[in-house]
């Protein structure tokens, strides 16, 4: 891949809680080895804890740690709208009067894709979350129109939420660029579900993720377990 050129990818999962930041940051730093100028983006968060003596979001600091372009140093840049209750964010939006205004999300995304030459788009929850002025995360993921890299969370059901989500990422036009299969628990017959997908997905298997020790597992991630991720998965072709 020249190094002038645009790369970017959009970060889906077959759920909240899957593994998308994980991922994410993964993808980041092995879209560094080719790039000098990576960012993370992710267009709304719910939720924030103490980090560092600040109120910060968990996914946004990883996505930091994981990009080398200074932009990505404030927040504001990598996400225009940090809603501090971990819930639906049009919902908790709605609590705090606050309008999620999608050309905000979208402007946010492009002013860093024209800064940039490598940007990886963390999804929100799973990929049809809704936004306001009826607009959702999967109109985002279209929108912006970067291939989409599918994290399926091994566990009983996601076969089906796989499928699913497939199925409306193809039908929204967008390429699927590949999948993850990210072990975040103990799961029977895990090794014959993941044959099972990868007979079911038309693209390719970017890489299974182990289960993590705590220390590598704990949020937001460290550069040490990002790293450690990384070997595990590849970028698409
Ligand atoms: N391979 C793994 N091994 C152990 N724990 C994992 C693994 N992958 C993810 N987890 C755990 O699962 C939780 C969710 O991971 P992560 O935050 O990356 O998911 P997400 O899809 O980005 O979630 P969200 O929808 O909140 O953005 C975290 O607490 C993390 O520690
Ligand atoms: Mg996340």
């Amino acid at each position: 891949m020249p190094s002038n050129q645009n790369i970017g990818f959009f970060v889906t999962g077959t759920d909240t809680e899957v593994g998308k930041t994980i991922v994410s940051g993964a993808l980041l730093l092995l879209l560094q080895k080719k790039y000098s100028q990576v960012i993370g983006y992710k267009p709304v968060v719910a939720g924030v804890t103490i980090i560092d003596g600040q109120l910060q979001n968990e996914d946004l600091v990883t996505l930091t740690r994981a990009s080398n372009h200074p932009a990505a140093k404030d927040i504001t840049n990598i996400c225009p709208y940090v809603l501090e209750v971990p819930s639906a964010p049009h919902l908790v939006a709605d609590k705090n009067q606050i309008e999620l205004d999608y050309t905000k999300m979208l402007n946010g995304f492009r002013n860093l894709e024209k800064q940039t030459d490598a940007i990886i788009v963390e999804g929100v929850g799973g990929f049809r979350v809704p936004f306001h002025q009826n607009k959702d995360s999967a109109d985002f993921a279209k929108d912006i129109g970067l291939p989409v890299i599918l994290v399926v969370g091994m566990r009983l059901g996601c076969i089906n939420h796989a499928l699913l989500t497939i199925e409306s990422v193809l039908n929204r036009g967008l390429i699927l660029a590949g999948w993850v299969a990210n072990t975040i628990g103990p799961m029977n017959l895990i090794d014959e579900n993941i044959q099972s997908l990868r007979q079911l997905i038309k693209a390719p298997l970017l890489g299974t993720i182990p289960h993590l020790n705590p220390e590598l597992a704990s949020t937001p991630y460290t550069l040490k377990a990002l790293e450690t991720v990384a070997n595990y998965i590849h970028l698409p072709e």
